[in-house]
């Protein structure tokens, strides 16, 4: 059975998926839309699709059977509501936006709809993840410590905060993610920012280059998290949980899990390519109509979008902010 896709936005993760999809025989980009007109035909000539003239094109059911929408958060606009609304199955970037009343709406259309879909927390399809958060269930923990360091997006958009939200909402959101993920929700946060770097990239720059945040989570478990995009000279990224009998490190971005505990000291790597993972997962639900493979819905992308502009709030105003 063939699958026939639409991409809305042809950029930098939009190629990337559209790899993944090569190797996904039922797959068939056809259609593709980028205000880039240039970029969207150059990609649909590559890949004997067409451009469409607008993303209201591409978004039609008779010409797709599924759409991935990879615009930048700031442009993503009423596109998920449109396409749930005409029944037409979406995979959507991270992180789901950068104005959190736009993205409640959307999240109420969606699940009134029950339209299919899935959110690209592509770092849940590593089986290494999987491990984690089978080996943490119902395991107390007292303390947590996470890092996203490294540089930043080549995009002009990506350094404007109103566009991106900046590192923390749309890069290190990824640890945040997993930290949700495989180890429960967020109760408060208290975060600080700097901007002393930033503009050696980017005179225009207005996101921060680095943050800190501190916060506690609803089991009463304590935690740190440090973000920089301007340390190319040391990256790396880490989630790490304490507990009084173990330690539980996930780091490369979830491909490598450590645990440690009474049993000894283990490390394995994932020989999987999560994108490709969750290619299969969203596809197979959309041939199949079932979700079980889906790690990542709207609902749950929009809990980590609210734990990171509530840190953003925090460094705002200089004050505890709760999640509610
Ligand atoms: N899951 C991941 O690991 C991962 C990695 C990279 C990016 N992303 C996410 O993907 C999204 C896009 O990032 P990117 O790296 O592809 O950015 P990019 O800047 O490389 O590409 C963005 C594309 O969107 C197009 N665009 C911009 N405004 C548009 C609009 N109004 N309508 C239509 N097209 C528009 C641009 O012309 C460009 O082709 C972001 O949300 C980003 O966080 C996710």
């Amino acid at each position: 059975m063939t699958l026939r896709i639409g991409f809305i936005g042809v950029g930098g993760i939009a190629q990337h998926h559209m790899l993944q999809l090569k190797e996904i025989p039922e797959a068939q980009i056809v259609l593709v839309y980028d205000v880039n007109r240039e970029a969207a035909e150059q990609t649909a000539a590559g890949l004997g699709a067409r451009a469409a003239g607008s993303p209201d094109e591409v978004l039609d059911k008779s010409r797709v059977d599924a759409v991935y929408v990879c615009v930048p958060p700031f442009a993503r606009e009423e596109l998920e509501v449109t396409a749930a609304r005409r029944g037409i199955p979406f995979f959507v970037e991270k992180p789901l936006g950068v104005d959190l009343e736009l993205v409640r709406r959307k999240a109420e259309v969606i699940r009134e709809s029950g339209v299919l879909h899935a959110v690209g927390y592509v770092l849940r399809y590593y089986d290494t993840v999987q491990m984690a958060k089978d080996y943490l269930q119902n395991k107390p923990y007292h303390l947590v410590q996470a890092s996203r360091l490294g540089g930043s997006h080549p995009s002009k958009w990506w350094k404007q905060l109103d566009l991106s939200g900046g590192n923390l909402v749309d890069a290190a959101t990824h640890q945040v993610d997993l930290l949700r993920y495989v180890g429960g929700e967020f109760k408060e946060v208290f975060a600080s920012f700097g901007q002393t770097a930033i503009h050696q990239l980017d005179p225009d720059a207005t996101i921060y280059d680095s943050g800190s945040l501190s916060f506690t989570m609803q089991s009463g478990a304590v935690g740190s998290l440090t973000e920089s995009c301007m340390s190319t000279i040391h990256p790396g990224n880490e989630v790490r949980v304490y507990g009084s009998d173990f330690f539980l490190e996930l780091s490369g971005n979830g491909r490598t899990l450590l645990i440690k505990d009474a049993g000894g000291e283990q490390t394995w790597t994932s020989e999987k390519n999560a994108f490709l993972e969750q290619a299969r997962a969203f596809l197979q639900a959309v041939s199949s109509g079932s979700r079980e493979l889906i790690l990542c819905d709207y609902e749950d992308g929009l809990k980590t979008l609210e734990f990171t502009l509530a840190a953003n709030r925090s460094g705002l105003e200089r004050r505890v902010v709760e999640l509610t």
